[in-house]
């Protein structure tokens, strides 16, 4: 059966760890794996701006001995002039796999279901697990083996971040809180879906409002931008409601005094973090987001194989 990565519990515990075992060795051997030998094509589709995603991909597949094809959705016959299955149905006829940054998950789901090839979710509104594998490779290379830690989201936290944070922490045996205003809560049924998983891995799951009572003594403390692409409508309400979850200096003194700071970027400095976090000591950002690329070679490589 084909298998396709549309959020992070996709993958159970032990393939998730599989996946980030793989992508330790291919960062240490980085043209060492061809498995795209041929060379396999694959399609990657954007209905919305990137520059890691779309770069990291490209790069990716041509370390892996493939061609990536990168289409935007406004010059191809997707979005709106041809369903997802129909182009599946044709893509499957000549690429390896569909990576695809959109908005739905349900066109993402629609794409999986009629094809025959690996679908990989490379960004939808609910969920971003492609970032998330290489987030958990970096907790993993900063701070060693992932259960039993503590990561704190403060933002938006039914924002596709926060929400594949729950999934892929929780997946990974580790302590996941996210603070959100009462209005901005995950979907109740990522947050069953999370604890489910905690319940497996002995992991837990926790949604407060207030964000020092998430940050107090994590190891991660982690945001994103306030305003998700599709929301920029909402921008200046969302910066009201947002204001008291900034990452700053004072915030992050309540985690853990080796805690790390992450954030996906882009950012937007001054609002969901200060410059003094985001560019300082505690941040690796830069190696988050290097690891787009390792930890996508290894997804890809692992679906091929699956
Ligand atoms: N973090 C992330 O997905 O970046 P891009 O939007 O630049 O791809």
């Amino acid at each position: 059966m084909t298998r396709h990565f549309l959020r992070d519990d996709d993958v159970t515990p032990a393939e998730q760890a599989a996946i980030l075992d793989l992508a330790v060795a291919m960062k240490q051997d980085r043209w060492g794996a061809k498995p795209l030998a041929g060379p396999q094509s694959v399609a990657v589709i954007f209905d919305k701006s990137s520059t890691r995603t779309r770069v990291s991909f490209h790069v990716g597949i041509s370390d892996l001995g493939g061609i990536p094809l990168i289409i935007s959705t406004a010059n191809s016959q997707l979005g709106g002039k041809e369903t997802p299955s129909d182009t599946a149905r044709v893509l499957e006829r000549m690429v390896s796999a569909i990576v695809w940054r959109t908005y739905g998950q349900d066109g993402l789901e629609e794409m999986a279901a009629g094809t025959t090839v690996p679908v990989v979710n490379a960004l939808s509104d609910d969920f971003h697990p492609c970032q998330l594998l290489a987030d958990l490779l970096t907790i993993r290379e900063h701070r060693g083996a992932l259960a039993g830690q503590t990561v704190a989201f403060v933002g938006d936290g039914r924002s596709n971040m926060a929400q594949s944070y729950l999934l892929a922490c929780a997946t990974a045996g580790m302590h996941v809180r996210v603070a959100a205003p009462d209005t901005f809560d995950p979907s109740p049924d990522v947050v069953t879906a999370a604890e489910n998983r905690a319940a497996e891995t002995g992991g837990s799951v926790l949604v407060v409002s207030d964000p020092v009572a998430a940050v107090a003594g994590a190891d991660v403390v982690v945001t994103d931008t306030w305003v998700s692409m599709g929301k920029e409508d909402e921008k200046l309400e969302r910066l009201r409601i947002f204001e008291p979850y900034r990452v700053d200096d004072r915030l992050m003194s309540h985690a853990a005094p080796d805690a790390v700071f992450m954030h996906c970027l882009p950012a937007d400095r001054g609002y969901e973090v200060t410059a003094d976090v985001i560019d300082g000591p505690r941040s690796i950002i830069w190696d988050e987001a290097e690891n787009r690329l390792h930890a996508q070679k290894a997804l890809l490589a692992w679906l091929l194989a699956a």
